[in-house]
């Protein structure tokens, strides 16, 4: 029988690259895709697997405890694999409430739903529930030192304080009910499809356009930067072979300051495209702004244990991973295109219609 997981948040980010390389790397297995389609939903994202057998998408929100049971019962879902959450942190800082209701409730809901159909002890070795979280709730490094698994939680911003918290919750199922969980935290993601609210597609959108590119502080921040797609082998990893009740550091040992990040990109385009119609490098756009309210000065990860434990390291260079990550925004500038005019919002209707959640389900 094909081995079905429940992915959250699959037309996403990083869930829909992570989507696209299970159908992939393992065809035998299933995937139901549970997305509510939030503003950073798109089911675009996955376009080029809509008709996959194997693939089954449903329009509905984490918090509905209903549909979150009947999901479970119908595909007989044997783990889950959870991406839905608000992740933006210049979000959390305006808006925080849509942070705790998701990403907080929303994982209590899955919990519940997992802890009420993974019942009985011999399935926890097949079962899994692994939660993506983030580096960010470790806190704020000073220049040296790197998070471990042993690192105190100390989260600062509303989105982090949201994430550490559904991260107890999901070891607290472990440690109270025996629930097979997996816990991953991961650094900053790029790659192909992440919204353009984030740091590198905003940057190559406003830096093909002439726009000013908005650096946060002085710019000296610095963040480890992962690529998506060996992400999304590292969780294939933890999910096949990770010892459950265990969290994994997942990173890309590739610190850098922001400004670094913003004058590589203006490098690259400079090279790649037509010069700006003044004929200054795109490194003139380059403009500091004001600060983020309590920003995170610097963030590294530690990603032995991954390394030592599962034999995971990541495959691309930064070097690498930019060129293809430039590359791939350029080649699909219809993609940015519908996302900045909103287009891409009308893409579900276009395809399923204004049926509801449940009815969007192919089976
Ligand atoms: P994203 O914002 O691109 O995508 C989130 C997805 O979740 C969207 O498709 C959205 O529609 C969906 N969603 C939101 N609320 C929902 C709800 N209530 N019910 C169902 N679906 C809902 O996020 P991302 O960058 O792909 O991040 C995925 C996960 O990885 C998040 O949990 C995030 O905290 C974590 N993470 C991301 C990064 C990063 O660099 N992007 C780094 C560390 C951890
Ligand atoms: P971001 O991509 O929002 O990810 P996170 O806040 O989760 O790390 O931001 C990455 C870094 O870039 C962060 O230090 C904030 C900074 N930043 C800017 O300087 N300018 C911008 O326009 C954005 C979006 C981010």
């Amino acid at each position: 029988m094909a081995y079905t997981v429940l992915v959250t948040g699959g037309c996403g980010f990083i869930g829909a690259n992570f989507v696209r390389f299970l159908l992939t790397e393992r065809p035998n297995w299933r995937v139901v895709n549970i997305d509510k389609l939030t503003y950073a939903g798109n089911q675009a994202n996955l376009a080029d697997m809509a008709d996959n057998p194997a693939y089954t998408f449903v329009h509905g929100d984490i918090c509905d405890q209903n549909l979150i049971n009947e999901l479970f019962d119908r595909h007989k879902v044997q783990a889950v694999v959870h991406f839905a959450a608000e992740s933006h942190v210049d979000r959390s800082i305006t808006g925080p409430d849509a942070f705790i209701h998701t990403n907080i409730n929303g994982t209590f809901v899955l919990l519940e739903a997992a802890r009420a159909h993974w019942p009985a002890k011999d399935q926890a070795a097949v079962c899994r529930f692994l939660h993506v979280s983030t580096d960010e709730v470790y806190g704020s490094l000073g220049p040296t030192g790197y998070f471990t698994e042993e690192t105190p939680y100390d989260p600062r911003s509303p989105y982090s304080a949201s994430k550490a918290s559904s991260d107890h919750l999901v070891r607290a199922y472990f440690h109270t009910y025996g629930l097979p969980v997996l816990l991953t935290n991961c650094s900053n993601n790029y790659g192909p499809y992440q919204f353009p609210e984030k740091l590198i597609p905003l940057v190559l959108n406003n830096a093909q356009h002439g726009k000013p590119l908005p650096i946060y502080g002085d710019g000296q921040n610095v963040r480890d930067w992962l690529y998506v797609v060996d992400h999304c082998e590292a969780i294939t990893k933890v999910l096949e072979s990770g010892q459950v009740g265990e969290s994994y550091n997942i990173g890309g040992h590739n610190e850098k300051k922001n400004l670094e990040i913003v004058e590589l990109l203006c490098d690259l385009l400079d090279k790649k495209i037509a010069p700006l119609p003044s004929g200054a490098a795109r490194r003139s756009l380059i403009t500091f702004v004001r600060d983020r309210a309590g920003h995170d000065r610097r963030y590294a990860i530690d990603a032995g244990k991954i390394e030592r434990e599962l034999g995971w390291r990541p495959r691309f260079t930064f070097e690498q991973g930019m060129e293809q990550t430039v590359e791939w925004y350029l080649a699909n500038r219809d993609w940015m295109d519908g996302v900045l005019d909103g287009s891409y919002q009308s893409y579900y209707e276009s395809m399923y219609g204004s049926r509801g959640a449940v009815q969007a389900d192919k089976e």
